[in-house]
């Protein structure tokens, strides 16, 4: 379907994350300009990326803007980057991106019992494996909303390290993303930076070994970022995201993708809101809309070096 070299399966990025002790950004977008900033960010630090889409953010594009907005973004980027399906609920939703052409799909089936989560996510690989597309999948519930799953902070249930080693053997997964405090969203925590639980983490890797593993929910809610959407008016209460000494510890240990969707919205919203605020007599969007990328691109910058500094274990 692409037939660009720089479109690769994101198992491909993963392995080579995992051996440099680094981790590959995955930053959700729904537009072209969100292509556009992700690409360009990651091209000036010289380092792969992950486009991922949304069973929503598909229904908004559409595949063919998507497959076009990608195939131009896999033409001009230097750098390797994957296409892929952030939290596809079912067999029949991952069959349908592989079909259009995604090189890599989520399926997330944590919220059903270990055995259906295995059965839904092995019939994925089987049909993902025919396309050399790569296939990652959930065990252990975050909290806050996943696409159209929404979970209570209470039911939020840490990765079973066990049941991670055996789901990974049974299913022939790429990787594996697993529940050790994040959530989704830019309220992670209720009175502060939530603390991830890296002990949790450390089990998992003892049992998984050398195996590529994926934070979701891993934004880091900078609070000059929110106080700037703010300050044009917009209502961002309680915003508190993953601290970045945290996400360099779990990257230490086996993280290999981390996740980011919150982060580029509220760069695109506070700096939208401050261009449309300051210059109301401008009509143009590529004015605004121009502004809220380069926003956006900084703040891809700004966590792409956070994930690719290259992390040492200090035991
Ligand atoms: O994990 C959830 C992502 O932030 C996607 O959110 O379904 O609103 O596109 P969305
Ligand atoms: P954030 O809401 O923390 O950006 O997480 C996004 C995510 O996990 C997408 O799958
Ligand atoms: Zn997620």
């Amino acid at each position: 379907m692409f037939a660009n070299k720089r479109l690769r399966p994101a198992k491909e990025l993963l392995i080579n994350a995992l051996s440099n002790n680094v981790a590959v950004g995955a930053f959700n977008f729904s537009n072209m300009e969100m292509v556009q900033a992700i690409v360009e960010a990651a091209n000036e630090e010289k380092q792969p990326v992950i486009l991922q889409a949304s069973s929503s953010a598909i229904k908004y594009m559409g595949f063919p803007y998507i497959r076009a907005i990608v195939s131009a973004a896999a033409e001009v980027s230097e750098e390797p980057i994957s296409l892929h399906l952030d939290h596809g609920k079912d067999f029949e939703v991952c069959k349908r991106c592989i079909d259009e052409g995604f090189t890599s799909v989520m399926i997330d089936a944590s919220s059903l019992s270990f055995e259906d989560n295995i059965k839904e996510t092995k019939k994925v690989v089987e049909y993902a494996r025919q396309y050399g597309v790569s296939v990652e999948a959930e065990l252990g519930t975050l909290a806050g909303v996943e696409d159209e799953v929404i979970v209570d902070s209470n039911s939020a249930v840490y990765t079973d390290p066990d049941e991670a080693a055996e789901f990974i053997e049974r299913t022939s997964i790429d990787s594996l993303a697993i529940a050790i405090g994040t959530s989704h969203g830019p309220n992670k925590g209720l009175k502060g930076n939530p603390k991830l639980s890296i002990s949790t983490l450390q089990k998992i890797k003892d049992k998984v070994g050398e195996f590529p593993l994926v934070l979701h929910g891993a934004s880091a809610v900078y609070s000059d970022a929110v106080a700037l959407c703010n300050k044009y008016g917009a209502n961002i209460k309680n915003a508190y995201g993953i601290l970045d000494q945290d996400i360099e510890e779990a990257i230490k240990y086996g993280i290999a993708k981390v996740n980011v969707d919150t982060d580029l919205r509220i760069a695109f919203l506070g700096n939208l809101r401050k261009s449309l605020t300051e210059k109301p007599e401008n009509i143009d969007m590529r004015a605004y809309l121009g502004l809220a990328k380069e926003a956006v691109k900084l703040a891809v910058k700004q966590r792409i070096k956070t994930f690719s500094e290259i992390k040492e274990l200090t035991l």
